[in-house]
């Protein structure tokens, strides 16, 4: 096929994929092309913002290495991270909602009993976090697999700024399936904005913050692994996570206490805040 036009163009790419044999890549192809060529139709670019678009999508790819992953990042500004979150795990009622798990998880992060301190000497307002793991019918996950990781009070997680593991830790539920850790209270804080992706969020008029937040990881043998957060109650970003990761079920009031006795059991001379959250896997 020769002299293809602005009509004819779309057709022709999608003929060329008749003699692919795997259909989910045909599939994936097809759709692809036809939506860009809706795309490149709707907004029409000129050569000078195609060359832009091109370099902007190397500078992404370059700003990629094994401790930044700016196509991610990426996805998660565009909402697609989560999409493809929602389109995955369409959850019962009463199953905990997931959310993005976002570039900061660590495989391997230190192993500790329940009740340790994960702060590795970090400063900030000590915060103990409990909770439970139970399977969707309501009975406990006796020795769930846990990960927890977060950010410091400034906004840091260790990767960013350490050379050693910091505010994060893996751990085991008891028979019970409950858990806790000490840490620090997180806050909110910018995804990395020096690379391509904050020069777009600059651009469209948009802040790089997400609301504060703990992450977690719970795998359970015989239930689907969950991946989620919950986020600080009152936290000026929840309306606005430039990720859009927040779902009203996984807020709670990360509470201040006066010092006193822990719900722990642990003395404290200082004021502390405390999480509990409750979470429920899905049986597969
Ligand atoms: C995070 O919560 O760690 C995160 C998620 C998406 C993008 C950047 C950070
Ligand atoms: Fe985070």
């Amino acid at each position: 096929m020769r002299d293809l036009n602005e009509n004819t163009l779309t057709d022709e790419v999608i003929a060329r994929l008749k003699h692919c044999d795997n259909p989910r890549v045909k599939q994936i192809s097809e759709a692809l092309v036809r939506h860009l060529h809706a795309f490149v139709r709707e907004i029409e670019p000129t050569q000078e913002e195609w060359e832009s678009a091109i370099g902007f999508l190397t500078n992404t790819g370059h700003m990629c290495d094994d401790k930044r992953q700016e196509f991610i990042l990426l996805s998660d500004t565009l909402g697609v991270s989560m999409l493809v979150d929602a389109i995955n795990h369409r959850m019962p009622e009463g199953v905990t909602e997931t959310t993005v798990l976002g570039p900061f998880y660590v495989e391997n992060a230190n192993e500790f009993p329940l009740g340790a301190d994960i702060t590795a000497n970090i400063e900030g307002t000590p915060m103990l976090i409990q909770g439970t793991v139970r399977s969707q019918d309501g009975s406990p996950l006796a020795n769930a697999h846990i990960n927890i990781w977060q950010s410091d009070g400034d906004g840091f997680y260790d990767v960013q700024h350490l050379d050693s593991l910091a505010l994060r830790g893996q751990f085991h539920a008891d028979e019970n399936g409950n858990f806790s850790c000490w840490t620090v209270r997180p806050s909110a804080y910018p995804i990395p904005d020096d690379g391509p992706v904050g020069n777009m969020l600059r651009a469209q008029g948009r802040h790089p913050y997400r609301p504060a937040h703990v992450h977690f990881m719970i795998q359970a043998p015989g239930h689907q692994k969950l991946v989620t957060h919950v986020f600080a109650d009152g936290d000026k970003y929840l309306d606005s996570d430039v990720v859009f990761g927040v779902k009203n079920s996984l807020i709670r009031n990360f509470e201040m206490h006066d010092p006193g006795t822990a719900p722990d059991g642990k003395k404290m001379d200082q004021t502390y805040a405390y999480l509990r959250y409750d979470f429920t896997l899905k049986a597969v």
